[in-house]
């Protein structure tokens, strides 16, 4: 793999754990104000120190994120629609020279498998990777699957792995049963979606569960920003994936986090 590549892969994947833990807070690309990031500075700025990267897109990057950090940036460059209408239809919306500019660690869209358009997604990512390979800057591939179709180990393995075949350097998808499928199939590294607010030990075993079946770690959102204590669910998330703590022991350091916080 091309140097610059790997360097800004393990600057993301820690490489003493070979684990990631992925801080999402682009959900408003195609949400708007999604709760817990209506103010999204003052939701960012306590669980930055504990992001081994961030995923956003470059107006809150922008607006809401001090350039002097040192937290790796995965920047969104695809959008095109809001909830109200067909989510499938994106399209690459931000210039790779702004991505540079910007120091984006990676570049990041969605791919759309099984939906109305499929097509075009899939060849924007093989634009992305073209230029990321060009440049020496990771892709990495969300993998979204059409409205009707489960989310399971079928058909995000089919995503997962036309991610990486079209040349996706990292691949994020959801967790699910027979997850080792899809992770023995897809030869780049995965990490995982939190999905929809669900309690913390249940988040926290998830993602355990994902790392032992191969993950490279999580790009978590709601469930970190929308969790009763936002702080303490990060370090517990990042003892799992980079300690691999059991969750029971990693849902007792949230809770004794959360009541010292306090
Ligand atoms: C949407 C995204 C989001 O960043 C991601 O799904 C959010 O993570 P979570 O599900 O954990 O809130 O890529 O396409």
């Amino acid at each position: 793999m091309d140097w610059g590549i790997q360097n800004r892969l393990s600057r993301m994947i820690k490489p003493k754990s070979g684990r990631i833990v992925m801080l999402a807070v682009d959900h408003g690309y195609f949400q708007g104000p999604t709760t817990g990031l209506q103010d999204l500075k003052s939701t960012l700025d306590p669980l930055l120190p504990y992001a081994d990267t961030l995923m956003i897109t470059r107006g809150m990057l922008r607006n809401c994120v001090d350039p002097n950090i040192d937290v790796p940036i995965m920047l969104r460059v695809s959008g095109g629609n809001s909830v109200l209408t067909e989510l499938s239809n994106e399209d690459l919306t931000c210039d790779m020279e702004d991505a540079i500019r910007l120091n984006a660690c990676g570049i990041t869209l969605s791919i759309f498998v099984g939906a109305e358009y499929e097509h075009q997604t899939l060849v924007n990512l093989g634009k992305l990777a073209d230029w990321g390979n060009k440049h020496g800057v990771p892709v990495m591939a969300v993998t979204a699957v059409g409205r009707d179709m489960a989310r399971d180990a079928r058909f995000l393995g089919l995503a997962s792995r036309m991610a990486a075949e079209i040349g996706a350097h990292i691949v994020k998808t959801y967790y699910c049963e027979d997850f080792k499928k899809i992770t023995a199939a897809t030869p780049v590294p995965i990490v995982i979606a939190g999905g929809k607010k669900i309690p913390e030990k249940d988040a926290l075993r998830m993602a355990a569960n994902a790392v032992a079946d191969g993950a490279a770690g999580v790009d978590m959102g709601r469930n970190i920003f929308q969790s009763g204590d936002p702080v303490a669910m990060i370090q517990a998330v990042r003892s799992v994936v980079h300690e691999n703590s059991p969750p029971d022991k990693a849902y007792q350091m949230y809770q004794d986090l959360s009541a010292s916080q306090k």
